[in-house]
């Protein structure tokens, strides 16, 4: 590394809040370049986003409270952003990469992220959050291994493979952006991709006869749950979102749009090579991705078929949900037992209802929750509040009940105080299944439970040793029930992980307030960023 580069890293470092954790904990250098390159998974050339050359993504590999420096340049002909699913970014939601904190970055110019993987450990993934791009690709894994000494409750694998797989179209980007813009629905995705490729697209991954290995599976596709399963093999789960797992034993896993599961896979089967799949779920039309898994020693080929997913009712898979728990005695990113917080015996302070709808408003398709459409303002609105610019937002433009009443349009925050306990109960009125997702935080998936939640539903509440994760499904017609612990001051994005949804306005803002300034709460602005809107010219010094 060049002397002013390193001399920029520190400055950066120090100027990033808890000097001494920071300048003791490892840093891990990343230099990305974002671009345009045509790939053809589904046997169609189409426009996806690179980076530094590559569908998917590099992985960004880190160890639990690295600072992360990640330069990404820009070389799309139009700005960029890139976020963290999952990744906590404590104290520090500018870094967040989503357009209500950080500026997009300008075609041509770069942006340079430093983040902390404080307290983490896991496995998540990167995605690009502006426009749709997402459904170009620009996404890649993220893992955050256990520090040496802090034990993990499994044996070392043999190896640790990245599984990205979503659903496909096989239309450029700009096209479908253009269908929702245009007010209309996206019609249905065209295939399942696995690490970038299509069914046959050669997607492998190489095992040795009798070692364990780690898959990181992680749905980064735009709105279908996937069915995963390794023909022939059982599935182990170990860790879901950062939080280590009752280690239950699957033959096929329900992935939920926007969730991340690691399982360990026993290559204990005669020596040939099998089928790895990803399938759609609950909708007549079925779409199968497949990738191959491949004995060192292998005799021949896959042989069919494809195993099929379970079938396709909800019940099996709300099944399997409850069966997703916290092991209560395995150790997190700390050496302690997980179970040590006993969330159970906190008092919720506040009790959120969220309903999501659709409708159509002003001629166009759009997507609510609480009665509210969100639009971005013109400001990064975690910028509006830095530089108390008025007239961006208003704390609480969106009620913490639903109101049935018809959508409205605004670019809605919920206001929330730091350090307080709150229930947030998603009630799913619609007929598909939907998977929401909270930036900043994990949550307990304390419930779910089908029809409308009532007050009387909390009687069913895990309050034990629910799981702790970032993103939940909640089933059709049903409800599901989250605690959080709002301890991360910040603008933080809470949304659909339904793609176009999320475009089109299911989605808000979680501004988790304290009067009090302190570095000890809330890192200040970074020195580099980006200003735009009616933040520019401001200064960030
Ligand atoms: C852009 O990259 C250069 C090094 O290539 C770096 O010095 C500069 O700080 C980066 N800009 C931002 C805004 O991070
Ligand atoms: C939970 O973790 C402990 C500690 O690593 C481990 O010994 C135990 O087998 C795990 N239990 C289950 C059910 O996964
Ligand atoms: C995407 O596809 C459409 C229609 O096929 C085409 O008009 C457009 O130029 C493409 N976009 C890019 C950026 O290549
Ligand atoms: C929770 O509330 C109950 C009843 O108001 C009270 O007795 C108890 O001390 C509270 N617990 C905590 C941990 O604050
Ligand atoms: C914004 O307003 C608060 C309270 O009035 C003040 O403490 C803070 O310094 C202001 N921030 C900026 C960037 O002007």
């Amino acid at each position: 590394m060049t002397l002013p580069l390193l001399a920029l890293v520190l400055l950066l470092l120090c100027r990033n809040g808890d000097v001494t954790v920071s300048a003791e904990d490892p840093y891990r250098f990343f230099d990305w370049r974002v671009s345009y390159g045509v790939v053809s998974p589904l046997g169609v050339p189409q426009l996806a986003i690179l980076i530094n050359g590559m569908f998917p993504g590099p992985d960004l590999y880190s160890v639990t409270n690295d600072n992360l420096i990640i330069n990404v340049h820009n070389d799309l002909p139009e700005s960029f952003l890139l976020s963290w699913n999952g990744v906590q970014q404590r104290k520090n939601s500018f870094q967040d990469g989503v357009y209500g904190t950080t500026c997009p970055i300008p075609p041509g110019k770069n942006f340079t992220y430093v983040l902390q993987v404080k307290d983490q450990i896991g496995s998540f993934y990167y995605y690009p959050s502006l426009a749709f791009h997402k459904a170009a690709g620009g996404f890649g894994g993220i893992r955050i291994l256990s520090r040496p000494l802090i034990p993990v409750p499994f044996d070392e694998p043999a190896d640790d493979f990245t599984v990205l797989t979503g659903d496909w179209y096989k239309t450029n980007h700009t096209k479908l952006k253009g269908i929702l813009d245009g007010g209309h629905k996206l019609y249905f995705p065209d295939g399942v991709l696995i690490n970038g490729r299509g069914p046959g697209g050669g997607a492998s991954f190489t095992v040795q006869q009798g070692k364990t290995y780690r898959f990181r599976i992680s749905n980064v596709g735009l709105q279908n749950t996937l069915n995963f399963r390794i023909q022939g093999h059982n599935m182990k789960l170990v860790e879901v979102e950062g939080t280590h797992t009752v280690q239950v034993t699957y033959t096929s896993i329900d992935v939920h749009v926007g969730q991340s599961y690691s399982v360990l896979v026993t290559a204990d089967q005669p020596p040939r090579d099998y089928y790895v799949a990803a399938s759609t779920r609950f909708n007549p039309k079925v779409l199968t991705g497949t990738a191959v898994l491949h004995y060192t020693n292998s005799a021949g080929s896959a042989v069919g078929p494809v195993p099929p997913a379970p079938d396709s009712d909800f019940d099996w898979s709300l099944s399997q949900a409850r069966s997703v728990r916290t092991n209560l005695t395995a150790s997190g990113p700390r050496p302690n037992p997980q179970g040590s917080y006993h969330y159970g015996q906190i008092n919720v302070t506040r009790s959120i209802r969220l309903a999501s709808s659709a409708a159509v408003v002003n001629g166009k398709q759009r997507y609510g929750v609480n009665g509210i459409s969100f639009v971005p303002a013109d400001t990064p609105l975690k910028l509006a509040d830095y530089f108390n610019i008025s007239g961006v937002f208003r704390v609480d433009s969106i009620p913490d009940q639903p109101t049935g009443g018809p959508l409205r349009l605004d670019s809605s925050v919920m206001g929330a105080d730091y350090r307080t306990f709150v229930e947030v109960v998603i009630d799913n009125r619609e007929k598909i299944i939907q998977s929401w997702h909270l930036d900043g935080y994990a949550f307990w998936v304390v419930g779910m439970g089908g029809g409308r939640w009532t007050p009387a539903s909390r009687a069913q509440y895990n309050l034990v040793d629910a799981i702790s994760r970032s993103t939940t499904q909640v089933y059709p017609n049903s409800w599901t029930a989250i605690y959080i612990a709002l301890d991360n001051v910040g603008m933080w994005n809470m949304r659909t992980e339904n793609w176009a949804r999320q475009y089109l306005g299911q989605q808000f803002y979680l501004r988790v307030y304290t009067p009090v300034k302190s570095v000890r709460d809330e890192y200040p602005i970074p020195r580099n960023a980006l200003l735009c809107g009616r933040a520019t010219g401001r200064s960030a010094q």
